[in-house]
């Protein structure tokens, strides 16, 4: 069965969204491990609630960031996962964590990728830009993780008005249940029936 491991470091919404794909037999996977930074995470819950290892991982229990990666890294390994999901994960990780899982780490952004990412956005601050610039469409982005943030290879992306009136609130939660709620297990489902065909295309 194809494993899956999911870093998260929030209310897990969209893990919740795999969940639910994988129990209604949408995506034929299993999720192996979930993993936290932050060990209040409701995202720790959710999994717990579905009978799936959750577990809080975080670099203040390490020496350094280096040690921190190398557990992360150990531990994913271990659970020998076919592909890597950041669910809302706000830790940036290194190179060295990326190029241990060559080509299977996707992230999901809150925004149509080229715009309204890379440093410093992520959350709110992603529809507070969004709505600041004026955009009338915007939406999200389901990519694969390479060293620079936000800049993999884009796999699915989902469009979603921007309301007259709309604050980041309400952008944010129409973004998260219209598009990345949507477009998240899809891509992962492209990528389980996929699988050979990416091979070439990522190695
Ligand atoms: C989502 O908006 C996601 O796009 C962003 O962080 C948020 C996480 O939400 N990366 P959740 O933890 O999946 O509910």
């Amino acid at each position: 069965m194809f494993k899956i491991g999911v870093l998260v470091s929030g209310g897990g919404t969209n893990l919740q969204s795999i969940i639910d794909r994988i129990e209604d037999g949408t995506i034929e996977a299993d999720i192996v491990t979930v993993v936290s930074n932050n060990k209040n995470a409701f995202a720790l819950e959710r999994a717990k609630k579905h009978g799936i290892q959750a577990l809080c991982i975080n670099k203040h229990q390490f020496m350094n960031a280096d040690e921190y990666e190398d557990a992360l890294i150990r531990h994913l390994k271990a659970a020998n996962v076919d592909l890597v999901v950041f669910a809302g994960f706000l830790v940036i990780l290194s190179e060295r964590f990326i190029s241990a899982f060559e080509g299977k780490i996707i992230n999901i952004h809150p925004s149509l990728i080229p715009s309204f990412c890379g440093k410093g956005f992520y959350g709110l601050k992603v529809h507070e830009e969004a709505l600041k610039k004026g955009v009338k469409v915007t939406g999200a982005t389901v990519h694969f993780v390479v060293a620079e943030a936000d800049a993999g290879p884009i796999i699915a992306q989902k469009a979603v008005d921007v309301l007259e009136g709309d604050t980041p609130e309400t952008l944010q939660k129409r973004v998260m249940l219209q598009a990345e709620h949507v477009i998240l297990p899809e891509a992962i489902d492209y990528i389980i029936k996929n699988q050979s065909k990416l091979q070439e295309v990522l190695s």
